[in-house]
Parts: structure tokens; sequence; C-alpha cells
């Protein structure tokens, strides 16, 4: 897969997972079963994971600790999902999402 770190002058080889794939609306994203969204994407050199409410500005991985929120995305139907801290699973479906997300699915009146 590329733009993957294979070989890490400390750590030696790095050995991955087992392959699976994610889907970035109909696109097919190729992850190892120990990424995170956010590094399946970024191994594919995708950087937007949002667009801001007001600006509607590119936002993507900035702390990627799960703090700051520039990485939300929609995932399988849920909006504003931290991609940097929720790992893949195979089949998984991940949308860029636009401002605050769509609530719409989850509101109860
Ligand atoms: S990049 Fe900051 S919460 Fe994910």
């Amino acid at each position: 897969m590329s733009n993957r770190i294979d070989e890490h002058p400390i750590f030696g080889e790095i050995k991955h997972g087992k392959e699976v794939t994610i889907y970035l609306g109909d696109q097919p994203i190729p992850a190892y079963e120990e990424d995170t969204i956010a590094a399946a994407l970024w191994a594919q050199g995708i950087r937007a994971s949002r667009y801001s409410p007001k600006r509607c500005e590119a936002r993507g991985l900035f702390c990627a600790i799960g703090y700051c929120s520039d990485c939300l995305m929609t995932v399988d139907g849920v909006p504003n999902t931290r991609t940097c801290i929720t790992p893949v699973r195979d089949g998984m479906r991940v949308e860029v999402q636009q401002g605050n997300g769509d609530w719409s699915e989850y509101s109860h009146e």
C-alpha cells in the first residue's frame, strides 16, 4: 500500500495486520485492520475529513489524539466521529462531513 512506513529506523520492519477495505463514498480504500480511519485515508493521500460550518474550509488531521475534532467525519451514518482514534472495520463507510453533520436520523421528533 502506498505512503506507508514499512521499515522504521528504530522499530525495524513494520508488520501489518489483515487487509480490509473501507469506503469513502463509493471509493474503496485499502487499509490494515490496525489502522485508524484517518491513517488509512492519509496513506492514500486523502487529507480533508470535513468542511467547517461557517467558511466551508477543509479540515483534517491536527492533533491526531482525539482532542481537537478537526478529523470529524460521518462514519456508517454517524456524524462527528473522530477518525483519528476510530479503528477501521471491513466494509465501513465514511463520508466527508459538511458543517456540523446531519443528526436528523437521530432526531426523536
Ligand atoms: S485530529 Fe484532533 S481529534 Fe482527530
